[in-house]
């Protein structure tokens, strides 16, 4: 038992049901990959958990890239410009690539990536996130495959971190406004 559960509201997505879930999500894409072999790129850190159950859980074969992104700039679509402190190493171009993220929020990050991506012509750019919070959406992006819609509450586990904590929990959980509160 991992010692910070002291500071977890309560858990809004066991271990069982994230499981479950990936596999429903995993013959989802099998089906629309059928005969493909995308680059699955994960979005350092927070979707390394995901990923590693997500490509596992596929039958269709998958090449791994991995990449670290942020957005910054005044927040409205125009101006949220993406910082790359990681890129992929492979060409992309006439690939399929399968974005795997952990969650969306305002959709920047995303919708910038995407955009970036679509510049080294790839066949097919998608995107798949575990969590979704479209009520925080102002970018106009969706993601094509999510496995859990949730209200607009600040999460963590399964990869979902605040202040790098949390991360390793199995879990997805809804963080104790205290402890955020006293930062
Ligand atoms: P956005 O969609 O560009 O606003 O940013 C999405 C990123 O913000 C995600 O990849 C996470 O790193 C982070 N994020 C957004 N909401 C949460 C949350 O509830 N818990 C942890 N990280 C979050
Ligand atoms: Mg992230």
């Amino acid at each position: 038992m991992k010692e910070n559960l002291a500071d977890i509201e309560r858990i809004l997505i066991s271990a069982d049901q994230i499981a479950a879930r990936i596999k429903e999500v995993a013959a989802v894409l099998d089906k629309d990959y059928a005969g493909k072999t995308p680059i699955a790129i994960c979005i350092l850190k927070g979707s390394v958990v995901f990923f590693g159950d997500l490509i596992r859980a596929m039958e269709t074969p998958v090449e791994l890239e991995f990449m670290k992104v942020s957005s910054y700039g005044a927040g409205t679509v125009s101006s949220g410009k993406l910082s790359v402190s990681l890129d992929i190493l492979s060409n992309i171009q006439n690939r399929d690539v399968l974005i795997v993220e952990d969650i969306v929020d305002s959709g920047n990050t995303m919708y910038a990536l995407k955009r970036m991506l679509e510049g080294r012509s790839p066949a097919s750019v998608r995107i798949i996130s575990l969590l979704d919070k479209p009520s925080r959406r102002t970018a106009d992006i969706t993601p094509d495959y999510t496995c859990f819609e949730i209200e607009d509450e600040f999460v963590i586990g399964y990869g979902l971190d605040y202040g790098e904590k949390y991360r390793d929990l199995p879990y997805v959980g809804i963080l104790k406004r205290s402890v955020y509160e006293q930062n």
